[in-house]
């Protein structure tokens, strides 16, 4: 087995890499003096079972292409099989069309991907599980919420929790973690805009009142639907608010937002490499996520089951 790794999320890598025992593959992946993207492996992969790992986060396109030129080295060095392991899948929320002529980007990077010559991807909470069928090639899945869960079990009592899913397309991942947490209560942020252009209502669904709520949701991307419904949430009598992301974009002024908010904490994983900024701010915490997928990728070396890591 060999991991190969490009440019996103070096630290990531080199954590599944050591979680694994294993060096990583020695190579060069870089840029020419026009900015093209070229790749060297310096060592034998034939015959090798060679994981990936790169998230397509920003510079999207950079790192998409680092990915889809890593795998065709590989390919063409005679790889037994390449997985490409996508801590983060970016355009994943391009996922249908949200108007007329418009496209369908999760569908067509999904078929770049499998063009380029991968043999199975793995992903880690993909924006919607229907993602999975976009690749005609096997495809896992992880999810966070175990990590999440032991984090959140090992922060004191449970008791007085309520998991609370920003939107009404985050549910069935909010439900999940809330039967982690000993099958804590259930709340829903119902975001409604009356009008274009006029602000948005907040309606809870469920009594938050006194409860210390745990927002969980896949991206932080701006910040403004978990700066939002936090405000909401303590405006509905909520004890805190504490919130639980898997992939912390944070573009543009999202790291302000949340340290100006009503958050008393923002944890995120490392399947995007934090910015500075974000390690800077002392709302926010970064949990890994090597581990998990450590123990994934050494399962689907061994044949052995993954969905198991979820029991
Ligand atoms: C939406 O369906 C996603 O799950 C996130 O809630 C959304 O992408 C977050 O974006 P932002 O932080 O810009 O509000």
């Amino acid at each position: 087995m060999k991991i190969l790794a490009g440019n996103s999320n070096l630290p990531l890598a080199r954590a599944i890499a050591g979680y694994l025992e294993l060096p990583l593959t020695n190579a060069d992946v870089r840029r020419f003096a026009d900015d093209e993207v070229f790749v060297e492996i310096h060592e034998n992969v034939r015959g090798e079972d060679v994981f990936v790992i790169q998230s397509t986060s920003a510079p999207a396109n950079d790192n998409l292409m680092e990915l889809l030129i890593c795998i065709d080295a590989l390919r063409r060095a005679s790889a037994k099989r390449i997985t490409a392991v996508l801590p983060y899948f970016g355009y994943a929320r391009q996922d249908r069309k949200p108007g007329p002529r418009t496209p369908i980007s999760a569908k067509l990077v999904a078929n770049l991907i499998t063009t380029a010559g991968v043999d199975r991807v793995l992903a880690v909470d993909l924006h919607a599980g229907q993602i999975q069928g976009f690749f005609d090639i096997p495809t896992d899945n992880l999810y966070a919420a175990p990590v999440m869960a032991a984090d959140i079990l090992s922060q004191g009592d449970a008791a007085n929790l309520m998991v609370v899913s920003p939107d009404v397309g985050g549910v069935v991942r909010a439900r999940a973690l809330a039967r982690r947490l000993n099958n804590a209560p259930l709340a829903i942020v119902d975001k409604r805009r009356d009008k274009p252009g006029v602000s948005e209502v907040m309606n809870i669904i469920g009594d938050v009142a006194g409860k210390d709520c745990i927002l969980i949701d896949d991206i932080i991307d701006s910040g403004g639907t978990l700066v939002n419904a936090a405000q909401a949430l303590i405006d509905g009598g909520a004890a805190s608010v504490t919130a639980y992301l898997t992939h912390g974009v944070l573009s543009g002024k999202a790291v302000e937002r949340v340290t100006n908010s009503a958050l008393k904490e923002l944890v995120i994983t490392d399947t995007i490499q934090p910015t500075k900024a974000a390690l800077a701010s002392d709302k926010i915490r970064v949990l890994t996520i090597a581990p998990l997928i450590g123990e994934a990728i050494h399962r689907i070396a061994e044949e052995s089951s993954v969905s198991s890591l979820f029991d």
